[in-house]
C-alpha cells in the first residue's frame, strides 16, 4: 500500500488473530518488517493474511519468554523501532465470584506485560535514538461495562504507564501513546453477540450506541496505530486516542428522550 515504515522492525503482541492481526499486517502493508508475538504460532488462522510477518512465540506473563523473544528478534532483524502492546484478556464476573487469581491473571497479560515489554524494549531504542511504543488501551479506561471491574482496571493502567513511559523515554526519542478501541467487531465479540437469542436485535442495539451507527472495524484501530507509529505523529506523545464511533462522547438520555434521538437517527442513516 505505502512505505511509511520502509526500513522499520515493529514488534505486535498477540497478533494471531483479531485486532493485533489487523495491526500487523497494516504495518507490514506500510513495508514494515513485521514481528508477531503470541500464545502459539498461529499464522495459518488468517489466510491470506502473512506476508511480510514473522510469527515467534511470546507470553507476556512471563519475563523470561519475553527476554528470550527480544533477543530473538534483535538477533534476527538487529532493531526494533516500533513496539506495539496488543496481547490482553477479558473475564466478565461480578466483584463477589472474582478471585485474587483472576485479578493477578488479567493485570499480569493486560498491564504487566505492557510493563515488561517496554522494559526490554526500551534499551534498544534507546541504542538507535527512537521509536514508538502504541498500546491498546479500551474505551474502558474511562467508562466501564458491568461485571468488568479488573478490565477497567487494567485498561485504566495501561493508560497511566502511557503517561508514564511518554515522560520518562520521551529524553531518548521514544515517544508512547494509547489507541483506546470501542466496540470493534472481533470473533471474541462476535461470540458473545451470537450468545443472546435476539442475535439481530443485540447487533441493532449495539450500532444505535453509536453516533456514527455502527460498530468499529479491526482495520480501523490499525490505522490509528499506524499513523501513531509514523513519523506523520512525531510531536504526539502521552496522549490516549478513542477509536469509537463517538460512543462515549454520548451520555445517556432518559429512554424516551432517547429513542426520538433514535427515531431521528434512523431516518437519516
Ligand atoms: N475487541 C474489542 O472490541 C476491544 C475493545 C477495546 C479494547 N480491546 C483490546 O484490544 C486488544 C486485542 O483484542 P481482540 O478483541 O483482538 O482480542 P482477541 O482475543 O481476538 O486476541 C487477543 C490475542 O492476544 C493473544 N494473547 C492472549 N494472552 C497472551 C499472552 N499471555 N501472551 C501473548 N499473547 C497473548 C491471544 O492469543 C490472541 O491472539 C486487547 O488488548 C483488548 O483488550 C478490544
Amino acid at each position: 500500500m505505502g512505505n511509511r515504515l520502509a526500513g522499520k522492525v515493529a514488534i505486535v503482541t498477540g497478533g494471531n488473530q483479531g485486532i493485533g492481526r489487523a495491526i500487523a499486517d497494516r504495518l507490514a502493508d506500510e513495508d514494515a518488517m513485521v514481528v508477531v508475538g503470541d500464545l502459539h504460532d498461529n499464522r495459518s488462522s488468517v489466510p491470506g493474511s502473512v506476508q511480510g510477518l514473522t510469527f515467534m512465540s511470546l507470553d507476556v506473563t512471563k519475563e523470561v519468554s519475553i527476554r528470550t523473544f527480544v533477543d530473538e528478534v534483535l538477533e534476527k532483524f538487529g532493531r526494533v523501532d516500533v513496539l506495539v502492546n496488543n496481547a490482553g484478556k477479558v473475564i466478565h464476573k461480578s466483584l463477589d465470584e472474582q478471585t485474587a487469581d483472576d485479578w493477578d491473571g488479567l493485570m499480569a497479560v493486560n498491564l504487566r506485560g505492557p510493563f515488561l515489554m517496554a522494559k526490554y524494549v526500551a534499551p534498544e531504542m534507546r541504542r538507535i535514538g527512537s521509536g514508538a511504543i502504541v498500546n491498546i488501551g479500551s474505551v474502558e479506561g474511562y467508562i466501564v461495562n458491568p461485571w468488568h471491574t479488573a478490565y477497567a482496571a487494567t485498561k485504566a493502567g495501561v493508560h497511566g504507564l502511557t503517561l508514564g513511559l511518554a515522560v520518562d523515554l520521551g529524553p531518548d526519542g521514544i515517544r508512547c501513546n494509547t489507541v483506546c478501541p470501542g466496540w470493534i467487531d472481533t470473533e471474541l465479540n462476535r461470540a458473545y453477540v451470537e450468545m443472546h437469542a435476539g442475535r439481530s436485535f443485540v447487533e441493532q442495539e449495539l450500532s444505535q450506541l453509536h453516533p456514527v451507527g455502527r460498530i468499529g472495524a479491526p482495520a480501523e484501530i490499525a490505522n490509528a496505530v499506524l499513523w501513531l507509529a509514523s513519523e506523520e505523529s512525531s510531536f504526539v506523545s502521552g496522549e490516549m486516542i478513542s477509536v469509537d464511533g463517538a460512543r462515549t462522547k454520548k451520555i445517556s438520555l432518559p429512554a424516551i428522550l432517547d429513542e426520538e434521538y433514535r427515531a431521528k437517527l434512523m431516518k437519516a442513516w
